[in-house]
């Protein structure tokens, strides 16, 4: 796994966050010294779609990113010849999910270059998983995908869910914000390259709080909304019909 250090080059801090192909490089490392217990998260994803999901089942992990996700649950659910459709706009994203699987685990999965700011149409599926990804959509584009969720959603399926999430006041945000930046720099990033990676991440990555997300969940027809997760500002939910 490459070391993550792009941040300490000031430059990046005037360009809009984008995820190009230096960051998928390093992206495992970013991700796992940034998000909080994120490999923890992962298990619990795991731990919930491996009850939930039935033989011949399919899963859509919207945002997959490089494929941790995917690979883990290919490792854990051997036995009920699952396919999982992984999606993302990234193509260098995608490319590093390809790096990571086998060729057994390759004909289990299916990825899909897609920008989810558009309306998608989904297959019908019994899982799907939004881990740290509506956080980047458009509010109206997260309204219309979850909606699309839900319609897609078979009626004991899963809909996995993990947002950094805001405040419900300003305090509270300077207080996430305060708490979280300490927390990166126990990972070992320095003031610099948090500062400049926040700058970056304004306006690209917009939380929403607990009660606007369970609300978009509600209007997108949920009607049971279970918190499983949560770490100061980062939340997960599993949602049913
Ligand atoms: C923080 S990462 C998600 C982490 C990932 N789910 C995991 O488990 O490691 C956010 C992902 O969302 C993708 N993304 C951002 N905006 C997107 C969009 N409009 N459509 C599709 N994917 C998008 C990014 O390319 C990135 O891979």
């Amino acid at each position: 796994m490459k070391r993550d250090t792009l941040f300490l080059d000031e430059s990046l801090s005037q360009t809009p966050f984008k995820f190009t192909e230096n960051i998928a490089i390093v992206f495992d490392d970013m991700v796992s010294r940034s998000v909080p217990c994120y490999s923890d998260i992962i298990k619990l994803i795991v731990t919930i779609l491996t009850q939930a999901v039935p033989q011949n089942g399919y899963i859509y992990d919207l945002g997959c990113s490089t494929g941790n996700t995917i690979k883990a649950l290919l490792g854990t659910i051997v036995d009920k010849n699952i396919t999982i459709e992984g999606i993302d706009l990234s193509p260098p994203m995608l490319a590093q999910v390809q790096q990571k699987l086998s060729p057994a685990e390759k004909n289990r999965v299916i990825l899909t270059p897609y920008d989810l700011n558009q309306p998608i149409s989904l297959k019908d599926t019994n899982a799907i998983i939004l881990n740290l990804t509506l956080q980047f959509l458009h509010v109206s584009a997260r309204k219309t995908l979850l909606k699309e969720c839900y319609r897609a959603l078979a009626p004991k399926g899963i809909v996995m869910i993990i947002e950094k999430i805001g405040g419900h006041t300003t305090e509270e945000d300077i207080q996430w914000s305060t708490w979280y930046s300490f927390y990166k720099t126990l990972n070992g990033y320095s003031p610099k390259e948090i500062k400049n990676k926040k700058k970056a991440l304004t306006g690209i990555l917009n939380p929403l709080s607990v009660a606007a997300n369970e609300q978009l969940f509600h209007d997108a027809g949920f009607t049971v909304i279970n918190q499983q997760f949560r770490w100061l500002n980062f939340m997960g939910w599993a949602l049913q019909k």
